[in-house]
C-alpha cells in the first residue's frame, strides 16, 4: 500500500496529487538527483531517529547539485523540516527510508544550469528489518561495468546512473543471485548497484577507492570508523576481482541495504554460508549506533524535535 502523504516542494501532498509535468527534465532525460536516508526507532523506543542527515546534505549540495550546476529552492533546513513533517505526516513511528529528490522541472529553452528550474520532493517508507542480513546474501560478479567518471560519474547521486543499476540487478536476478557486484572500466571492483562493498582478508578490511569508480557512500564511511574503533585495520586501496574469491568475508554496505554479509560469490562460498565474525561485529555496532549510540551530531530526533521551516 502506498504511503499517504509525499512531501512535494514545500508541502505534505496526498499520494494521488504528487505528480510530475511530462514535459519536465526530470521525466523526460532522468535529470534529477537524490539521497536515500534511514530513519529508525530508537533503542529507548521513544523516539524516531534520521542517521547522519548532515552527511546526506553535503553529498547533496556539496556533490550531486553542485556537479550538475543546479540550483535546490530549499535549503539543507528547510529539507530536514520537510522530512520531520512527512514522516509525522504519515505517522511513521518505526524503521523507514526516505528519498529525498531535487529535479529540474520543465525548461523553457535549452539548457543553461543554475538558472533553470528545479522542484523537490521526498517519499518515506516503512522498512522492516531485513532477515538477509543474518543470512546473507548471493551475488555475483556482473557483466556489466559501472560508469566512469568522465562519462556519468558514480560520485553523483544522479537518478539516470540507476539504469546502469537496474540493470546489473536485474541480470544478477534473472541468473539467480541477489545483488551483483560491478568492475569499473579498469576490470577493477568498484561497488555494487545500490551499495558499497567490504572484504575482510586477513584481519584486515578492505574496500575500493573512492576513485575507483564508487558511490561515496556514507555507511562506508560509518563502517571505516567502526573499523577502527574496533581495532581493525582498513585500508582503502584497488581491488582485484578475484580478491573477491579468496576473501575470508565479504559485505555490502549502505543505507538501504546496511551492513549486508554476502555468503556466497559466484558458488565461492565465504564462511561455511553465514556471517562472518568480522562482518557480525561491526553490524551489530551499526545498530547500535544508528538506534542511538552515534555522536549527537549524527542523529537528528523526530518526534523530539524543533521543527525550524
Ligand atoms: C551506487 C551506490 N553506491 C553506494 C551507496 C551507499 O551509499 P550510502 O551509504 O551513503 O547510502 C549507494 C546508496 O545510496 C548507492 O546508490
Amino acid at each position: 500500500m502506498n504511503p499517504k502523504h509525499t512531501w512535494m516542494n514545500g508541502r505534505v501532498t496526498p499520494w494521488e496529487e504528487s505528480l510530475l509535468h511530462v514535459g519536465s527534465d526530470a521525466v523526460l532525460r532522468g535529470a534529477s538527483v537524490f539521497e536515500g536516508i534511514r530513519a529508525y526507532r530508537s533503542a529507548d523506543g521513544g523516539d524516531l531517529l534520521l542517521f547522519r542527515l548532515a552527511e546526506h546534505w553535503q553529498r547533496l549540495f556539496g556533490g550531486s547539485l553542485r556537479v550538475l550546476r543546479m540550483r535546490s529552492r530549499f535549503s539543507p533546513d528547510q529539507l530536514t523540516a520537510g522530512v520531520i513533517e512527512l514522516l509525522k505526516a504519515n505517522e511513521v513511528r518505526d524503521d523507514a527510508h526516505i528519498r529525498v529528490v531535487v529535479y529540474f522541472d520543465v525548461l523553457d529553452g535549452p539548457a543553461r544550469g543554475e538558472e533553470d528550474p528545479t522542484g523537490a520532493y521526498m517519499l518515506a517508507f516503512p522498512k522492516p528489518p531485513n532477515p538477509k542480513l543474518e543470512s546473507g546474501v548471493r551475488s555475483t560478479i556482473s557483466a556489466w561495468r559501472r560508469p566512469t567518471d568522465n562519462s556519468i560519474s558514480p560520485r553523483v547521486k544522479a537518478s539516470a546512473n540507476y539504469l546502469n543499476s537496474r540493470v546489473a540487478l536485474l541480470d544478477a536476478n534473472l541468473k539467480g543471485f541477489d545483488i551483483p557486484v560491478l568492475l569499473n572500466e579498469r576490470g577493477k571492483v568498484s561497488e555494487g548497484p545500490g551499495q558499497n562493498i567490504f572484504l575482510v582478508r586477513d584481519g584486515v578490511l578492505v574496500t575500493p577507492r573512492v576513485t575507483d569508480a564508487i558511490l561515496e557512500g556514507i555507511t562506508r564511511q560509518t563502517v571505516i570508523g567502526i573499523g577502527a574503533e574496533l581495532g581493525f585495520p582498513v585500508e582503502e586501496r584497488e581491488v582485484d576481482a578475484t580478491e573477491l574469491y579468496v576473501a575470508q568475508e565479504l559485505f555490502f554496505a549502505g543505507t538501504n541495504m546496511e551492513v549486508q554479509p554476502i555468503t556466497e560469490i559466484d558458488g565461492y562460498q565465504l564462511g561455511g554460508g553465514r556471517i562472518g565474525p568480522i562482518t557480525e561485529r561491526i553490524q551489530r555496532r551499526y545498530f547500535e549506533l544508528v538506534r542511538g549510540a552515534a555522536p549527537q551530531a549524527w542523529l537528528t530526533s523526530v518526534h523530539g524535535a524543533q521543527v525550524v521551516a
